[in-house]
């Protein structure tokens, strides 16, 4: 017989099976597994919710991921690449609400004038800011040495999601070329890790293909490889997409929900002093979905300060939340948001994961 679920809450090393077991928990097992994983936050991280106002500048991409609907190959994307003022405008929202961080998010592109102009654009939020506003980027694959360049000229966070720990897995969600492997992505994280960048990394959960096997693997992965920070969302199917086609045989949107609150729980059980985010794919399944990961183990959240006219063309996936609002909106909805979530938000703090610190 299976072990049962208070049984493995209590121990504090987890075996594969035993993350399998817990990622299948249903009904008062899942709300054990709950419970015990919103201790373990309060324990180790506290109330504190920490913002990164999220600018995602640009959806122009390179790539061609075959769950993406902002992949090069899809035509019927609008392609938009804010201009700087904009982006450097958005910072200062940030800054001015004392978001404490924000995040730099675009479609990966790495030519020469597209490198010097993050670098710049990175010195400059450092300038308005007066150094106060933390910075993450999350730019995809590049090179060491533009790594270095923008670590340099202030980036100190970088969000790389290794999407599958699987190399197979990942191959069935990428075409099958050079510009799209799994080794790459996995030396990416390694020299964000080297140069000394708080590093974050993520799975989708409930792809076609998926195994309960593959999840703990990829919580096991993040463990190994001592990440500091952890976004995953449920995978959320996008009509514009080649992986669309294997829409029949997934799970239903709202167990891809629930088994990613369980990614967090366990997540958060595991490594109980890395900053998780709530991610926005959470929202668009369920209007409160990302304040329930953050009573469950999640304590970090994006809210959205890209200019609103742009939003409703970055759509990785469908019925996106949030594209018709403007940033002020999303900060006072987010506040009553938080609060219900017996959460409170740490204004004008970097919020920097704490088990970058510890292994300093
Ligand atoms: N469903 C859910 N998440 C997606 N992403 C991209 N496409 C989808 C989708 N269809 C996620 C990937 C990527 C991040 C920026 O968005 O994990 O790393
Ligand atoms: Fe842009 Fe995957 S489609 S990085």
């Amino acid at each position: 017989m299976s072990k049962k679920i208070e049984q493995i809450l209590l121990q504090d090393q987890f075996s594969k099976d035993d993350i399998i077991r817990l990622l299948q928990s249903k009904d008062d097992e899942e709300k054990a597994l709950f419970v015990k994983s919103s201790e373990i936050k309060l324990e180790n991280i506290g109330k504190n919710v920490h913002f990164r106002g999220l600018v995602e500048f640009s959806n122009i991409c390179k790539k061609d991921c075959l769950y993406c609907g902002i992949r090069a190959g899809n035509p019927k994307v609008d392609r938009y690449d804010i201009a700087d003022d904009q982006i450097l405008k958005a910072a200062k929202f940030a800054h001015e609400h004392n978001y404490g961080s924000m995040v730099l998010q675009g479609g990966e592109r790495s030519d020469s004038a597209f490198v010097d102009r993050i670098t710049n654009l990175l010195k400059e939020i450092k300038k308005l800011s007066n150094n106060e506003l933390g910075i993450t980027i999350s730019i995809g694959e590049q090179s060491e040495e533009t790594y270095k360049k923008w670590f340099d000229a202030g980036a100190h966070r970088y969000l790389l999601r290794v999407e599958s720990s699987n190399p197979k897995l990942y191959s069935k969600i990428h075409p099958d070329n050079d510009e799209h492997s799994h080794q790459t992505r996995l030396k990416c994280l390694k020299s964000l890790q080297d140069i000394g960048y708080q590093t974050g990394t993520g799975v989708m959960i409930g792809l076609p293909f998926q195994t309960y096997e593959d999840l703990a693997n990829d919580i096991l992965f993040m463990k190994e490889f001592d990440i500091d920070m952890v976004g995953m969302g449920p995978f959320i199917e996008h009509d514009q997409t080649p992986l669309y086609e294997h829409k029949d045989g997934l799970m239903n949107l709202n167990d891809r929900f629930r088994l990613t609150l369980r990614m967090i729980a366990v997540l958060r059980i595991i490594m109980k002093d890395i900053n998780i985010a709530s991610a926005t794919a959470l929202q668009a399944i369920d209007p409160l979905g990302r304040e329930k990961a953050l009573k469950i183990g999640a304590n970090i959240i994006m809210p959205n300060i890209t200019p609103t006219q742009e939003r409703a063309n970055y759509l990785l996936y469908q019925n996106k939340p949030c594209i018709d609002e403007g940033a002020d909106d999303c900060t006072n909805c987010m506040e009553a948001r938080i609060n219900m979530a017996d959460g409170e938000i740490g204004y004008g703090q970097w919020g920097d994961s704490k088990h970058f610190k510890n292994r300093q």
